[in-house]
């Protein structure tokens, strides 16, 4: 009940929870179960008669099994009513605890909390609706093939054996193949040791995915992923290889970060069936599956895209193609550029990060940027740059970093600096050093910052530049943005999503701030008109979704 877990019907018979498990026909084994009761003689049994066990439930016991529980609940409230609610059924007769608890479900219903909890749950059934897409069949998908056995093309392959799909994994060498097979079995054992699949299982999956060292064994697969690294010729190579290896009705998709996918399809005879398919890491775990629509991207390219999706138990929510899609432009160009902006101006790295943790993040700007690898925000950029620029400073911190090759964890050292292993992030005072100088190169006061400014301008870009690709028709609806966004990025679930939580506060408030913070750089700051627009006629991002629905 505190999770919010779903238990299956033995759990349930084990619990007490329901009486007797049948198969076959409910009515029958329904008709039967009361049929035995009935020659046994069975007692009527009321539930206010009922006598429940409270073992492990003294408020020093629910004390301690919710502190064992912060990091899942930190921000929430739901559980305490949870919990009372329970206590009332206890304590209380059973007329009263009823009365008891309906009152609490009643104000509960009325939190908002509850509501960007509801709000979630619904938008993540909703999003793989598409406006405008005629009803039609997605295409089969009885083989796939994956392109680089990496930390993604690994997690991809492992996301297709788990349901079922048999896949070939490809890349440029044994080597490169058998490290990637190796990393793939050992995250298997670990779900076996947990004891969450058994040996034979491991091994049926392991059987489904096979490895190659040749473009060419991705001729019978009905999608290809690539997942080779970010570098948009050797992509570019790759599909152009794939569009000559694989028959005609092969969707080729990319799981580039940032790359556009328009672009890569017009390096094929088959511009239609190009597409993204953008996992997130690990792949084989996270729910998001960003499906990135190119200029020439199929109806039935897509409507097959949103089956992969459902098959591989994820959640499709599709975009339009334009850097980084929705969740890392809104990442890059908003809430990440405006941590290392603070970082610039005088905030600490500890500080933004455990402001952002604070706020419900699992993890703080910094660390994720040390975690990712500090160089793999460099590389992105590097291929955009070649596009598109930004005014300084735009990551320069980052940039510096990389240039220095700390790389964050992987190499002991980047924002934070790291034991050998220990994953703690401990402050670094060389990247202190760093800052400083790169502030006073660009002639940047440094001061105190306090928690609140740090909040507020790490999470009101994410609203103005998601405002700005609901403009563009980048994302179709408000609540795809909060779907990305509370299930790719962490952003905390009860709060809705940052669309939703941009309506809780107000759009009023939401653009004053904005406006308040566009005196720093009206590039960066510069209010979406949609959001504008929005909070000038008193509406909000759920009555914008409502209106074109
Ligand atoms: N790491 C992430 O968190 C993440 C998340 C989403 C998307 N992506 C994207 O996924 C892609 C892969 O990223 P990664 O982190 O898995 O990189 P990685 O470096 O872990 O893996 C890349 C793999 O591609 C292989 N490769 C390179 N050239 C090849 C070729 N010509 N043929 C076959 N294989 C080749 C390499 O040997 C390597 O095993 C990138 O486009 C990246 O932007 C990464």
């Amino acid at each position: 009940m505190i999770q919010g877990a779903p238990i299956d019907a033995a759990r349930a018979r084990e619990l007490g929870v329901i009486d007797e498990v049948v198969q076959g026909s409910p009515r029958d084994g329904g008709v039967a179960y009361a049929q035995k009761l009935a020659d046994e003689g069975a007692p009527v049994r009321r539930t206010g008669d009922r006598n429940t066990d409270t073992a492990g439930f003294s408020d020093a016991e629910v004390a301690e099994y919710l502190k064992s529980q912060a990091r899942a609940l930190k921000g929430r409230t739901t559980q305490e009513k949870t919990i009372a609610a329970i206590k009332a059924a206890v304590d209380l007769p059973l007329a009263e605890g009823l009365k008891r608890e309906d009152e609490l479900s009643r104000a509960s219903l009325k939190d908002r909390e509850s509501e960007a909890l509801r709000h979630v749950f619904f938008a993540e059934r909703e999003v793989g609706k598409i406006p405008g897409l005629p009803p039609m069949e997605a295409a089969p998908i009885r083989k796939a093939a994956v392109i680089g056995a990496g930390t993604m093309g690994g997690g991809i392959a492992m996301a297709l054996a788990n349901s079922g799909v048999p896949t070939t994994l490809i890349d440029v060498s044994d080597a490169a193949l058998e490290r990637g097979l190796g990393v793939v079995r050992a995250n298997y054992e670990v779900t076996v040791k947990r004891g969450r699949m058994t040996a034979d299982e491991l091994e049926q999956r392991m059987g489904l995915i096979e490895g190659a060292t040749s473009l060419s064994a991705a001729g019978d697969a009905d999608v290809v992923i690539e997942a080779v690294f970010e570098d948009f010729e050797l992509k570019k190579r790759i599909i152009r290889e794939l569009d000559q290896v694989t028959p005609a009705h092969t969707i080729l998709a990319s799981n580039t970060s940032t790359l556009s996918i328009t672009e890569l399809a017009a390096e094929t005879k088959r511009p239609a069936q190009v597409v993204g398919l953008h996992f997130f890491s690990p792949a084989h775990i996270m729910r998001l599956l960003e499906i990135v629509r190119g200029a020439e991207t199929s109806n039935e390219t897509l409507v097959t895209s949103l089956e992969i999706a459902r098959k591989l138990r994820k959640i499709g929510v599709v975009s339009g193609d334009a850097f980084g899609f929705i969740g890392n432009k809104m990442m890059q160009d908003g809430y990440f550029r405006e941590a290392e902006q603070l970082l610039l101006e005088g905030a600490s790295a500890e500080q933004i990060d455990k402001v952002m943790e604070a706020f419900g993040f699992a993890m703080g700007p910094n660390k994720v940027n040390d975690m990712a690898g500090v160089d793999v925000g460099t590389k992105v950029r590097e291929e955009l740059y070649k596009k598109e620029s930004r005014p300084d400073p735009y990551f320069v911190v980052s940039d510096a970093l990389t240039a220095q090759g700390k790389l964050g964890q992987k190499s002991g050292e980047g924002v934070y600096s790291y034991k050998p292993g220990d994953r703690t992030a401990y402050p670094n005072p060389a990247t202190e050093d760093l800052i400083r100088k790169l502030a006073a190169d660009r002639g940047i006061e440094r001061r105190e910052i306090s928690d609140a400014e740090i909040e507020e301008r790490c999470v009101l870009p994410l609203i103005n530049i998601g405002a700005q690709l609901l403009e563009d028709g980048i994302a179709y609806r408000a609540k795809d943005i909060d779907v990305v966004w509370t299930a790719g990025y962490g952003f905390p679930r009860h709060l809705g999503g940052p669309m939703f939580y941009a309506d809780t506060l107000g759009l009023k408030t939401v653009l004053a701030r904005i406006e308040h913070y566009q005196k720093q750089s009206d590039y960066y700051w510069k209010p979406s008109p949609l959001l504008v627009r929005l909070a000038n006629e008193g509406g909000t991002f759920e009555g914008y979704d409502a209106s074109r629905a």
